[in-house]
């Protein structure tokens, strides 16, 4: 299949699992994983948590700004993940082909709860410190996520293993 600058973008609410999935992803495609807020976290060599205590939320997005012009431009052949409020950028299918890794908040909270290290999960999300404004929040992005997608794809319950298996059959990988 043919998309932009054939990459992979990786869409979904904050736990959801974009990092670990594009690092299965990369692995099984021989493609390299990149992720935007380690990219930002470089470029501002501050943590995501620091940036919006210390310049706020609408610095960090200008950020997302700049990373998705940068993405667009130069990155290829790659699986990249995107922070949870990345898709208001304006060229997000003119990076690569985004799937939506759909899932309810149960289901993520759930996840989080079961992994190795839930609180570090927790306290490095601003926006998810907050269960009751984070229930309200992916309820309103989901059908934002929906429109800004080419693909969306259920994952509550599944492996990044599995998941990873569906995109490769799904975009003929
Ligand atoms: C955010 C998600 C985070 C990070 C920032 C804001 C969001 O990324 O970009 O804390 O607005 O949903 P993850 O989705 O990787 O947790």
């Amino acid at each position: 299949m043919d998309y932009q600058n054939n990459n992979i973008v990786l869409m979904g609410f904050m736990g959801v699992g974009k990092g670990s999935l594009a690092r299965e992803l990369a692995r099984l495609t021989k493609r390299v994983a990149i992720d935007t807020d380690d990219i930002i976290e470089s470029m501002e060599n501050m943590k995501v948590k620091r940036i919006f205590e210390q310049e706020g939320e609408a610095y960090f997005r200008e950020s997302e700004k700049k990373v998705s012009l940068w993405l667009e431009r130069s990155v290829k052949n790659s699986i990249i993940s995107i922070g949870g409020g990345f898709f208001h950028v304006g060229n997000l299918k003119e990076i690569g082909h985004v799937i939506y890794l759909e899932s309810s908040f149960d289901a993520i909270l759930d996840r989080i709860n079961s992994s190795k290290n839930p609180e570090k999960k927790y306290k490095k999300r601003p926006l998810l410190l907050d269960i009751q404004k984070a229930s309200a929040l992916i309820n309103e992005r989901h059908p934002k996520y929906l429109l800004a997608s080419n693909t969306v794809i259920e994952t509550a319950g599944k492996t990044s293993a599995v998941i990873a298996q569906e995109i490769i059959k799904l975009l003929k990988l």
